[in-house]
């Protein structure tokens, strides 16, 4: 089950209460989708390496020309302060940052200043049905345009993901797998895929479009050091109903074993030995790392 919002909530720089926690109707996240936003998991009160999900934050926002208002390691104080306010050691952690209100239509000219959130849930992992036996998908109708310029900015604007997200559920499935113009696989709704094929680590390169996850970035590094072949490189569909494993990695799944894709099992349809490696490393990379 999805826990509530905790009552402290991170609004520009101070903590109030969720309930009474405001945003102008006129902020730009709320009319246009103009934002960012970051995902990261706490566990026993420490994140793993929430450095990264703040690069990625800060590279959107370069992109964007948007204009955080406070730095990466005062955006990490303010995590572990919006955790402690709520006594919080196990959860997950949503940092949106918007354009701010500005005067009505699309021009940047006189908008304000940034508008920063952090709220904060309790939080202990997927239901365990996506660890053992493993999680379901579809293939989605949502195409990812792996030409626009959004690819690999994790912008608020996330309808597409929204809606593979539906599809999922109205599916039966767990997730919702996108794939490209090319027809290539990208990722999940909320996640990012692997094919496990002959012992190789297998990931659509980021020119398929998906966004360059924190903990995706975590396994290639594990399966190098596991001493295996990795690879990112662009995956067609049919790569899947071939694999020997398939996995998906989200910062607050970890990684975890994908079974069954459109009603067809994934080799036996159980998690597989490397799936298993995989995820045990980064469950053990995040107790020694994280901060
Ligand atoms: C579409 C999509 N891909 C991949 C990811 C995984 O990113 P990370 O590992 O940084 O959480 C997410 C996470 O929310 C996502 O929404």
């Amino acid at each position: 089950m999805t826990e509530a919002w905790a009552d402290w909530v991170w609004l520009n720089g101070r903590l109030v209460r969720g309930a009474e926690a405001a945003v102008s109707v006129f902020d730009r996240g709320f009319l246009l989708g103009d934002g960012l936003f970051e995902t990261l998991r706490a566990v026993d009160g420490r994140l793993f390496r929430p450095e990264r999900h703040l690069a990625r934050l800060q590279r959107g926002a370069a992109y964007l020309g948007l204009e955080l208002t406070a730095g990466a390691d005062e955006l990490i104080a303010a995590l572990w302060e919006t955790l402690q306010a709520n006594h919080l050691e196990d959860a997950a952690l949503r940092l949106t940052v918007s354009r701010g209100a500005g005067p009505p239509g699309l021009g940047l000219a006189g908008t304000g200043v940034a508008t920063s959130v952090i709220a904060a849930r309790a939080f202990h992992g997927y239901p365990d049905h996506w660890y053992d036996p493993g999680a379901t998908a579809v293939l989605s109708r949502v195409v990812k345009n792996e030409q626009s310029q959004l690819c690999g900015i994790k912008s608020i604007s996330w309808l597409e993901h929204v809606m593979a997200r539906a599809e999922a559920a109205e599916k039966g499935a767990d997730e919702a797998l996108l794939r490209n113009t090319r027809g290539d696989l990208v990722e999940g709704s909320g996640t990012n895929l692997f094919i496990i094929s002959g012992g190789r680590i297998l990931t659509p390169d980021l020119a398929s479009g998906c966004l360059p996850g924190v903990t995706r970035e975590a396994v290639l590094e594990l399966g190098q050091e596991m001493g295996l072949e990795v690879r990112e490189e662009s995956l067609p569909s049919e790569a899947l109903a071939a694999a020997d494993e398939a996995i998906l990695t989200n910062s607050l799944l970890g990684a975890a074993p994908l079974v069954r894709v459109e009603g067809q099992r994934i080799s036996s349809g159980q998690p597989g030995p490397i799936t298993r490696r995989l995820a045990e490393g980064y469950r053990a990379l995040v107790a020694r790392e994280a901060r």
